[in-house]
């Protein structure tokens, strides 16, 4: 490793215009080189479900890339609950990145679903940063494993694709720290990744990627981030502010203009050399980090294929499954129709920089052909075309097959174009050729099972009568038919859980009425209230809830057992609780843990979540699963203290199987010291008032005016209580002394520096 002394050499020995030069990329896919010192280029590669590796690093392209496994995208593995598993991930990918000499991975995408009409819901994990954050981590310490960075995205508040280069998403910042930044900060605080990717929008007026704010207060200063701040491809539009705001690395090239303005800025003295050392220091560290010895060994990529495959089949959600018509007997008798364009023509990733040249592609009808028994015959109808041309004969064969079977498995899904970067999606529901097919097949049918394949959620509300069982695959990844054939045939048990709400209809979705914002801005004007989040506080129906999703298998919880520990900012909550396995088979369960304060100083969500772990438990048997929560599960971020905030009082923790199913529930207190509101002339007098110090001193005061109204008659006093006390004072005409009030200011105002 270079250490500090040689990196400070390194730095000596170059010229103002080699350092300006490092700063932005030597190409499309690596950074800038300067052979005289030997500092050699790193690729940083696409991401973030699978390795789309250009043979030619210089140039910009999205076309073919070498061959690497395309895991399932994070839509799914984000349903899959499973920390251990993206780990697991997260290694296949380092490895397939070390041997394509790739230094940094670019992902993953943890950006938080705030609407499900955003085209790159699929890179992206969760609607809730618990579990964007936890999972988003997990993929991280697998990447890096390997001697890879990796570089979590798109920092911050990226949330829509619709004007992505110039919108300003406009959010409070209380809303920005607990929802928006809280997976980020999960992420680097635990998981030290080597990189963060800014992202292109702005943030409350300014660029990411030249937001001072985000990239040095928050990011270095109050996280303790070290590594290298990379910008989004093209994010830069002013290389010296976005240097001064923290940015170490402005990618792709730019042809010099970036360097040659930045040099311009030092000689002008509009910006500080030492500013750009520190830039420059992340980089060379970075460098050595890649450099590092370790093996490069053959990528086993059938191994990966089958850690591809089992990945999927953790993160398809079963929606329902009524009568237990899933898993099928493969040793069954009959007929079963197989339908729909997707189970022979794979819909697997999405479109944009994450799309990935697979390995090998395996499609659901061939491989429940291979899992079926002798006796079941397998019928094949592609019901549409792809492209939602209307072909009538399609139709008909597929009712046709449909007739003449005991069960229909119909595969439908989102069309090209839906998931992908660059552009949004102008509702949600699935192709109608497609559901008119399956109404169609449902009436000559009762046994339908229906197999979506989709990144971003659907409708459901108004087709799901037609299916007894609805499997959610979501973009599934190279080895996701496997998968699918492995779930319908019980070989499988279904184990993924949604780590984003199924709304009834798009109109209920909390950022209806601001999504997308006029093209210059978008209001995040739903504040906190982000998926169930919102649905919860309006008490609104949904058609399946975060959480959610079924199994072979059924469980059971009993045995809340939550004790308190210490307080305040030491406080810690323990909880156990015991799930038992009642049904037949081995599954998986994904125990969610919610925490909401029952009374507040603040507006906060009724519950959120704050813990989950997935177990797996044998038919009959029980797990007494464990969780620690600590202060900052239970605080909200104060705009006032500028601070994470604990209240104390009581707080309803409750564990289950969903935000809407939760069958343990215990009430605790939670004791922490109370936080004074800062008082000045600005703060009202209800404000002064109900503080019992500041409140005994300006009633004192009050009382010494003679012949008050204020003094005498407490309406008086209750009708002014929302004015500013700075403005009461001169309203008294001299009358009201202020001396104790200074004092009491003096006073505190000393307490606080
Ligand atoms: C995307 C990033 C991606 C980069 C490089 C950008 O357009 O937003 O996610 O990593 O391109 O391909």
């Amino acid at each position: 490793m270079r250490d500090e002394a040689r990196i400070a050499d390194v730095l000596a020995a170059l010229t103002l215009e080699e350092k300006a030069s490092l700063l932005s990329g030597g190409g499309a896919w690596e950074t800038a080189a300067v052979e005289r010192l030997e500092i050699r280029p790193a690729v940083l590669t696409d991401g973030p479900h699978g390795v789309r590796r250009q043979a030619d690093a210089e140039h910009f392209s999205l076309d073919a890339s070498l061959p690497a496994t395309c895991f399932p995208t994070a839509a799914a593995l984000g349903s899959s609950w499973d920390a251990g598993l993206l780990t697991e991930v997260g290694e296949a990918l380092g490895a397939e990145s070390r041997a394509a000499r790739v230094a940094v991975l670019l992902g993953p995408g943890i950006n938080i679903k705030r609407t499900p009409l955003c085209g790159r819901n699929f890179e992206y994990l969760s609607e809730d940063p618990v579990v964007s954050g936890q999972l988003g981590a997990a993929l991280v310490r697998g990447i890096q494993s390997q001697g890879v960075g990796a570089s979590v995205k798109h920092f911050a508040a990226n949330n829509q694709e619709t004007g992505r280069m110039q919108v300003s998403a406009e959010a409070d910042e209380r809303t920005l720290r607990e929802i928006y930044l809280a997976g980020f900060e999960h992420v680097v605080t635990t998981a030290a990744p080597w990189t963060v990717m800014a992202a292109y929008n702005k943030i409350n007026g300014v660029h990411a990627a030249q937001n001072g704010w985000l990239l040095t207060r928050v990011l270095r200063e109050e996280w303790g981030f070290g590594g290298l701040v990379m910008s989004d491809w093209g994010a830069v539009w002013d290389p010296v502010a976005a240097v001064a705001a923290g940015l170490d690395l402005e990618m792709p090239a730019t042809g010099g203009a970036s360097a040659a303005r930045l040099v311009e800025a030092v000689e002008a003295g509009r910006l500080d050399e030492a500013v750009i050392d520190q830039a420059i220091a992340r980089l060379l560290t970075l460098l050595d980090r890649a450099a590092a010895p370790g093996s490069a060994g053959q990528v086993d990529f059938a191994r990966h294929h089958a850690l591809a495959r089992r990945a999927a089949a953790e993160s398809a959600v079963l929606l329902k499954n009524e009568d237990a018509i899933l898993p099928l007997d493969p040793a069954a008798q009959g007929t079963l129709a197989v339908i729909g364009e997707f189970a022979r023509t794979p819909k697997f990733q999405g479109a944009g920089s994450s799309q990935v040249s697979a390995t090998q592609v395996d499609n659901a009808l061939d491989a429940i052909r291979e899992a079926a028994g002798e006796h079941l015959r397998i019928s094949f109808s592609p019901g549409f075309r792809v492209s939602g041309e209307e072909d009538p004969a399609l139709l008909a064969e597929a009712v046709s097959a449909a007739e003449a079977a005991e069960t229909a498995i119909v595969f439908l899904g989102l069309p090209d174009g839906a998931d992908t970067e660059g552009s949004d999606r102008e509702h949600i529901n699935l192709p109608d050729v497609q559901l008119r097919l399956l109404a169609a097949v449902a009436e000559v049918n009762r046994n339908v099972v229906v197999v979506l394949a989709n990144g971003g959620v659907v409708e459901v509300a108004t087709w799901e009568r037609h299916a007894r069982a609805i499997l959610e695959g979501w973009l599934n990844g190279q080895a996701g038919g496997g998968a699918v054939a492995d779930l319908l045939f019980g070989r499988a048990n279904p184990s993924g859980r949604l780590a984003e709400t199924i709304p009834l209809r798009l109109a209920d979705t909390p950022a209806y009425l601001n999504f997308p914002g006029d093209g210059a801005a978008v209001s995040y004007g739903e504040r906190l209230y982000v998926g169930y989040r919102y649905y919860d506080a309006k008490d609104l129906p949904v058609s399946y809830p975060f959480g959610h999703g079924l199994s072979y298998t059924a469980f059971a919880y009993s045995g809340l057992h939550v004790v308190v520990d210490g307080e305040g900012d030491a406080a810690v909550v323990r909880l156990e609780a015991t799930v038992t396995n009642e049904g037949p088979m081995t599954g998986k369960e994904v125990v969610q843990v919610y925490v909401g304060d029952v009374a507040s100083s603040v507006d906060r969500p009724a519950r959120e979540l704050k813990a989950f772990a997935k177990v797996e438990i044998a038919p009959g048997r029980s797990a007494r699963v464990n969780f620690e929560l600590r202060a900052r599960d239970l605080s909200f971020w104060s705009p006032v203290h500028r601070r994470w905030v604990l209240e104390g009082g009581d707080f309803e923790v409750s564990v289950g199987r969903s935000s809407r199913d939760r069958p343990l529930t215990a009430t605790v207190t939670v004791p922490a010291p109370a936080l004074a509101r800062p008082l000045t002339l600005a703060s009202t007098i209800g404000e002064w008032l109900a503080d019992p110090a500041a409140g005994l001193v300006l009633r004192h005061a009050i009382s010494a005016m003679p012949g008050s109204a204020l003094a005498s008659d407490p309406t008086v006093l209750q009708m002014v209580e929302s004015l500013p006390l700075g403005h009461l004072i001169p309203m008294t005409g001299g009358r009201l002394d202020i001396t104790g009030i200074g004092q009491f200011l003096d006073q505190t105002n000393g307490e606080g520096s």
